[in-house]
């Protein structure tokens, strides 16, 4: 059981375009500075998602409302977004069996089919509400602040439907995951009696994936929310080391922060080889952007990386062309496997055609891992650095070890960004527009905000 980052690609002494070895040595200075900071801040309380892992009160809450709900439901439906919705996703993909909602409920070991509401696009929820049965439906309300303008129209619209369908026992239907004391969720659930599960105040969304918004959905489905914590425990105590080169979530978010300001690589793709692993990528976009893309002080032209999701080896024919010959601005990260729990063998067939002759014999696991070699091969060629995660499999425990490991690397880059990696002001205003436009009563500023925004020019219009 490990993961392991081999850097070796992200260095000049391996690739014509990387870190040189005296900016490598000298960011052992930045960290340290970092490191100080980060210890600080956790002193302070406010980098709650670290002790997540040894929270068994926390862990109890998930796993005591599944045993009391099991057999209850056959559709478990999460409302969410952001945070509280590409955590679940991340997971569920990456745990679960293949096409979960497809199987038969003994395929699925008796759990429920799991369904992600994580936008207000109507056509989306229209068509799921058409064709659950509600008796036998669970709907996860999942907001820390308890009032996203998106979750809370998704929960109107479910519980306009259970209220009709089953007045008083609609909370039967209900959970929610939120603040433990602040919130309209958790007013309306105290009055109402509806179940909640806490996400601590020290969480923040997008670090919230090992709180129930990740573990209650997975304890419902039944995956090993226990080996979930466990990895993520190792790779936070290996995250304590003051020395760079022993701290992986360092190591990552120190390389690219270098890439970055030293090498003008701003551009960061995470790239699994692995289906399961795929949905890993656009939660760590959401982790990385967020957390570092914003302004160190009023009014500065603004700071950070841009993240990008890519999948081996479906990507090497659509975005591999742009990060061997296109702008220079980019790292690759790979995450690789170190075993595929399932492998097929590819039969010697057509052995007189050369182009699928040389297939017949070897195995799409290790085809899939050698693309994997090929391609950042390829890449350290041509002078553009990239690195590799190393993950023994795709289990419980190796995924919370690498959401740590992922999570603990954006608090260091934010450090060494020098931006808050904790909040997310740039998003406040569209939501202050949209609240306007919406009528509602405490947006007057916003209106008049709104309203001082030049008209469409019918003259930039075709
Ligand atoms: O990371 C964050 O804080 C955000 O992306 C939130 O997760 C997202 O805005 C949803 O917020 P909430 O959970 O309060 O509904």
């Amino acid at each position: 059981m490990t993961i392991r980052i081999d850097y070796t690609n992200m260095l000049a002494g391996a690739v014509a375009g990387g870190i040189p070895a005296a900016a490598w040595e000298g960011a052992q200075r930045d960290f340290g500075a970092a490191h100080a900071a980060v210890q600080q801040l956790r002193k302070s309380g406010a980098l709650g998602f670290l002790d997540l892992p040894r929270d068994r009160a926390l862990h109890d809450q998930s796993r005591d409302f599944a045993k009391r709900v099991r057999g209850k439901f056959d559709d478990v439906v999460l409302l969410g977004i952001g945070g509280s919705a590409l955590g679940p996703v991340a997971l569920h993909s990456a745990l679960n069996k293949r096409d979960w909602n497809t199987l038969t409920k003994k395929e699925r070991s008796g759990r429920p089919r799991f369904h992600v509401l994580d936008n207000v696009d109507p056509g989306t929820i229209g068509h799921l509400m058409g064709r659950l049965e509600l008796e036998r439906t669970l709907f996860v309300v999942i907001s820390k602040s308890g009032g996203t303008a998106e979750t809370m129209a998704q929960y109107l619209v479910v519980r306009g439907a259970l209220n009709e369908r089953f007045g008083a026992g609609a909370r039967e239907h209900l959970v929610f995951v939120t603040d433990p004391a602040k919130g309209a969720l958790r007013d309306i659930a105290k009055h109402e009696g509806v179940a909640t599960l806490d996400i601590p105040p020290n969480v923040g969304g997008r670090f919230s994936v090992l709180t129930p918004v990740g573990i209650l959905p997975a304890a419902l489905l039944g995956m090993k929310t226990a080996q979930l914590l466990a990895g993520a425990a190792d790779m936070e105590k290996r995250c304590r080391s003051g020395v760079l080169r022993e701290n992986p979530g360092a190591v990552f978010g120190t390389l690219q922060w270098l890439a970055d300001t030293a090498l003008g690589r701003g551009t960061h793709v995470l790239m699994p080889y692995s289906d399961k692993l795929r949905d890993l990528a656009p939660w760590f976009v959401q982790l990385w952007a967020e957390s570092l893309g914003k302004h160190r002080a009023e009014g500065d032209a603004g700071f950070g990386p841009t993240p990008l999701a890519a999948r081996g080896a479906t990507d090497q024919h659509s975005q591999v062309q742009l990060f061997m010959e296109g702008t220079p601005n980019k790292t690759v990260s790979f995450i690789q496997l170190g075993e595929h729990p399932v492998d097929v063998p590819i039969p010697k067939l057509h052995q007189d055609v050369p182009e699928l002759a040389y297939l017949g014999g070897h195995h799409l696991g290790e085809l899939i891992d050698i693309e994997r070699r090929a391609t950042a091969g390829a890449l350290a060629r041509r002078g553009r650095p990239n690195l590799t995660i190393h993950a023994d499999h795709a289990d419980e425990w190796h995924v919370g070890a690498l959401i740590m490991l992922l999570e603990v690397a954006t608090i260091y880059a934010g450090h060494l960004y020098g931006v808050n990696p904790l909040n997310q002001p740039g998003v406040e205003l569209g939501k202050q527009f949209t609240y306007a436009m919406l009528g509602r009563a405490d947006a007057d500023a916003a209106r008049r905000e709104w309203e001082k925004l030049p008209k469409p020019d019918p003259d930039a219009s075709v």
